[in-house]
């Protein structure tokens, strides 16, 4: 399955064709300053981000339904409530909903998607009209904007939440929590932590769900907060974890080398480590091109699982022979292994779960 669903492209394109000839779209659309983004900024996100947000919540959905013990999880469920984090028009939302639909047929899917421009989340909530009223979809998906800025120890959120969802819905928790491309985001840099994060996964994902954190991540990326993200993540993982031991329901799967050295009292074998990513290659079609092309991101993605699920899985990782590609700058991929003084004999990619099975692990 290469190609997006093309629906969509052509609502884009039609947004796409109504901006001045000469505006900036590439300028315009590749910022980490969105929050206030004007109508034409969104179009040109549209055309430079959504379809590749798209692709690569796609994948990463597809690489963890396809572990079997996830599937079954998510199988045995009627509803699936998602809470979607800084979701502008929603690109990784449709992602998902694409991926559910290769793997799940009848659920109701409940999705909760906050954003905190109004522009973008209308577009959003467009898109998904068009994107219902024109596939056959085999579930039953909602959409549930919810118009919210995200701040400083989430307060703001948690009460949208218990007034828009909570509440209305009887739901406690999510069965999955998705922040895609956000961290980075002008508004929230700075003064979020990580840290903060997983623990608002921990306290609102039921046990033996999953949840993803995607950010662009690239050392050669003219933003400088692309460079650091990585090694924040891992970082703040670890303190999170050693606060939280023997509490802690929230596991983190990707990237697998790094978590394990940091947990296992050997961060130093990371030192001089620049940070962490891989790069997704994706055959999509931008708004102003004929045909589909391959573009590629580099990203870092944490695969989270809660409660024994997620321990159970960490364990079936814990191959010490394997070398996982971490990063792969001017073609020179790099590989590490769970403990650095263990020789590689197979390689992985640390992002990816992969064929990960009860009989490999
Ligand atoms: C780079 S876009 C990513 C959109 C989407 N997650 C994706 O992957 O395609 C970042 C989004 O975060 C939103 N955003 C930035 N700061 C925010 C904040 N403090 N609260 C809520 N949304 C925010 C922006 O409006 C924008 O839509």
């Amino acid at each position: 399955m290469r190609h997006l669903n093309p629906t969509l492209y052509e609502v884009i394109d039609e947004w796409f064709k109504e901006l001045p000839h000469d505006y900036e779209v590439k300028k315009e659309g590749n910022t980490r300053d969105n929050l206030h983004n004007t109508q034409e900024q969104i179009v040109a996100c549209l055309v430079e981000q959504f379809p590749m947000s798209y692709r690569q919540s796609y994948e990463v959905y597809c690489d963890l339904f396809k572990q079997r013990e996830i599937l079954s999880t998510y199988e045995a469920l009627d509803t699936i409530n998602v809470l979607a984090l800084a979701t502008g028009s929603g690109g990784d939302v449709f992602g998902l909903i694409h991926a559910c639909e290769r793997f799940f047929k009848g659920k109701k899917i409940n999705i909760f998607s906050v954003e905190g421009n109004e522009d973008a989340l209308q577009s959003q909530t467009n898109l998904f009209k068009h994107y219902v009223s024109v596939n056959v979809i085999h579930n039953d998906v909602q959409l549930t904007p919810i118009l919210t800025v995200l701040e400083a120890g989430l307060g703001r959120l948690k009460g949208a939440l218990q007034q828009q969802c909570f509440k209305p819905y009887g739901i406690e928790k999510f069965d999955v929590i998705q922040g895609f491309k956000w961290m980075n985001e002008r508004s929230i840099r700075g003064w979020f932590h990580c840290y903060d994060f997983y623990l608002f996964l921990n306290q609102h994902l039921f046990p033996n769900r999953i949840a993803v954190w995607l950010e662009e991540a690239d050392l050669r990326s003219i933003h400088r907060s692309d460079h650091e993200i990585a090694l924040r993540a891992v970082r703040e993982y670890a303190m999170y974890c050693r606060r939280f031991q023997g509490k802690n329901q929230l596991t983190a799967l990707t990237p697998t080398p790094c978590i394990a050295r940091h947990l296992n009292g050997k961060s130093q074998e990371c030192r001089g480590c620049l940070g962490c990513y891989y790069e997704v290659e994706a055959c999509v079609k931008l708004a102003h091109q004929k045909s589909y092309r391959w573009q590629s991101q580099s990203v870092f993605v944490m695969k989270f699982v809660s409660g024994p699920l997620g321990q159970q899985l960490a364990k079936w990782l814990q191959d010490e022979e394997v070398g996982y590609q971490t990063s792969s700058i001017d073609d020179l991929p790099h590989f590490c292994t769970l403990d650095a003084k263990t020789e590689v004999k197979r390689q992985a990619n640390a992002f990816v779960l992969g064929t990960l099975t009860r009989e490999e692990g």
